[in-house]
């Protein structure tokens, strides 16, 4: 949520804060703006919407500058305006970016109001530049200004600040919000992702919680949340910038679509030529904290929680470990037992959702130390928290709805599933190898359910007008369900719900009538002759079906009832063939409705708050 990056050079910096800026859309896009350093001034342009209408303004009005900082905004304080959009400053000597939540704004806008200072916008960010303001005109210098102001905060928080007075620094400081240090040859910068300055450079440096960092051309001083001057190392990342483009393709959705077979391949490249489940995927000390653990608690949010959900049945059937799986942000805030030989597995994308932070730290607090994060971007804040570590290699994912994401979280949560039997001698050798068959098959399998999309592109057409959609599934299929409706709705904004199948007669059924239509994942699996007479239910009061199935249900159309097979059922690792089609039916139907699919109204990537 919202995004950050900075430089200092020895060139024009504008182009590296718009190119930056542009790359880190994806994180909030209601407006933009950049503030520079200008010989003696501080100068500012901010815009409502998109990063290429500030650029426009930026260049109309001859921005060119060798600091600067820039800030990509998603809402939360204050309504999409200019007068709310990033960066703030303070009597125009200071500009001021920030990520992140203060929660004592209110308290700390009347002091700074008793001070004389007055303020333009309703955000919290514009009490930290008039905080800072307030530190150096007592006398503090530009860092120990940031450093004073940030102790006065609550909340979190990702800033960087310039200010005239000091033109030759820019200073950075985290709480709860990610932000780096990418290193140059005379020149330096700063980004909430490394994707914003990799056409500058590949090294950076993580700062920790707590830290400030003081950045000049030349060099890199951090010190930690004691004021103390420290080392952090310095990593050479190893995202291309191939992953950030769009290539051939009209979206990032639709490219992140077709990257599933390379995504998952990636994932589980570790287990394609093995003939064992080895617990060091999970981290050295894995086989430690897997052997005697006495079950598994998920935390995690939206698509993440659905793989969550999938996992459940997994982990169950095959390592008859009890597992139960929560929403993140209601398990921060209940009263939870805790029972410290279950394993806690967060799931998460972009490794900082604060939600499942926070739930992490919660169940930390409670007395669990064996924590698991599984999780898309390394070196990100929940994995850096967790004992255990099982890294999708999804590459980037830029488009807002999760795709390659969910799948490759899918094949890390079966890992752990037959990881967890194997140790504890629940899995023979004969299943063993059968399930690492099915991992192996899966890419191939996962491109056939790829190949389906001109028949899905048809259904698509007939969504496009409808303005409520019905979900079902049953068993391990629900959650797909599940994650279809989500889909959906964010990249649409049709209205769906989903239901597992046989829980549709105890009230959804009265939603049904000939305008809804039903989409049903139906594979060949134990429960299709349940699904079935669901299905009959649905046909019975009008309703119109659109089933995805596979070869072996042998399952045909009929009046009012549309077909769509994979080729074969995968067994095991079906719902990961099978959220494929739902993918391409949500991004096909949005494509006809002409919304903005890879950046939906009123969301963002990476929920950096609450
Ligand atoms: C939906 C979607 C969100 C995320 C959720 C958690 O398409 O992307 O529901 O899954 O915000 O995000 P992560 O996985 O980054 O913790």
């Amino acid at each position: 949520m919202c995004g950050i990056v900075g430089a200092i050079a020895d060139r024009d910096v504008v182009p590296v804060l718009i190119e930056g800026l542009k790359r880190l859309e994806y994180r909030g896009y209601d407006s933009a703006g950049i503030a520079v350093l200008d010989g003696e001034q501080v100068r500012r342009v901010r815009r409502t919407g998109r990063v290429a209408e500030m650029e426009s303004a930026a260049q109309s009005e001859g921005f060119r500058a060798r600091l600067g900082i820039g800030h990509t905004r998603w809402a939360t304080h204050g309504g999409v305006t200019e007068a709310n959009a990033h960066p703030h400053v303070s009597f125009g000597e200071l500009a001021v970016v920030h990520n992140g939540i203060i929660e004592n704004h209110d308290e700390q806008r009347e002091v700074l109001r008793a001070k004389g200072y007055a303020f333009e916008s309703q955000t919290d960010t514009e009490v930290i530049a008039h905080l800072i303001h307030f530190h150096q005109s007592q006398g503090a210098d530009l860092l120990a200004a940031v450093q004073k102001a940030v102790q006065e905060l609550v909340g979190a928080y990702a800033i960087a600040v310039v200010s005239k007075r000091e033109p030759g620094r820019l200073i950075a400081a985290r709480m709860g919000c990610p932000l780096l240090v990418g290193l140059g040859e005379g020149e330096n910068f700063i980004a909430s992702d490394v994707s914003a300055i990799l056409q500058a450079t590949r090294q950076v440096i993580f700062l920790e919680e707590g830290d400030t960092a003081e950045i000049t051309r030349e060099s890199v001083r951090v010190f930690n949340a004691a004021g103390a001057a420290v080392e952090r190392d310095v990593h050479m990342s190893d995202v291309s910038l191939a992953s950030l483009e769009l290539g051939p393709y009209r979206h990032f959705m639709q490219k992140e679509i077709h990257e599933q077979p390379r995504a998952i391949a990636d994932t589980i490249e570790a287990v394609m030529d093995a003939n064992a489940f080895n617990p060091l995927l999970f981290g050295a000390d894995a086989e430690n904290v897997l052997r005697d653990v006495e079950g598994v608690q998920i935390l995690a949010c939206g698509t993440s929680y659905y793989a969550g959900l999938t996992a459940r049945y997994w982990i169950e059937a095959i390592s008859g470990l009890p597992c139960s799986v929560e929403i993140a942000s209601e398990y921060r805030y209940r009263k939870a037992v805790a029972n410290p030989k279950h394993l806690i597995v967060t799931i998460s994308q972009s490794g900082e959702t604060l939600d499942t932070m926070e739930a992490l730290k919660y169940a930390k607090s409670l007395g669990h130390d064996r924590t698991l994060s599984i999780c898309n971007v390394p070196e990100s804040a929940i994995p850096r928290a967790s004992r255990l570590v099982y890294y999708t290699r999804a590459g980037a994912e830029i488009g807002v709805a999760s795709t390659k994401a969910f799948t490759t979280q899918l094949v890390a949560l079966f890992t752990l599933a037959a990881t967890l039997a194997k140790l504890h001698g629940r899995l023979d050798v004969e299943q063993e190898g059968q399930y690492l068959d099915a991992l192996r098959f899966l890419p191939g399998s996962v491109q056939h359910a790829l190949n389906l999309e001109p028949q899905v592109t048809a259904w698509a057409e007939r969504f496009a007008p409808k303005q409520h959609a019905l979900f079902l599934g049953r068993g391990v299929h629900y959650p797909i369900a599940l994650e279809g409706a989500l889909k959906l709705k964010e990249i649409s904004y049709i209205h769906a719900e989903a239901y597992p199948a046989g829980e549709l007669k105890h009230g959804p059924l009265a939603l049904v009538d000939a305008a809804m239509p039903v989409v049903v994942i139906a594979p060949n699996d134990a429960l299709l002759e349940k699904v079935k007479s669901n299905m009959q239910e649905v046909r019975a009061r009008g309703g119109e079906l659109f089933v995805f199935t596979d070869e072996d249900s042998q399952f045909g159309p009929s009046e009012g009832v549309h077909v769509i097979r994979a080729p074969r059922h995968v067994g095991v690792l079906s719902p990961v063939v099978h959220a494929i089609p739902v993918q391409m039916l949500a991004y096909h139907a949005a494509l006809a409705r002409g919304t903005d699919v890879d950046k939906p109204r009123n969301l963002a990537k990476s929920v950096t708050v609450e």
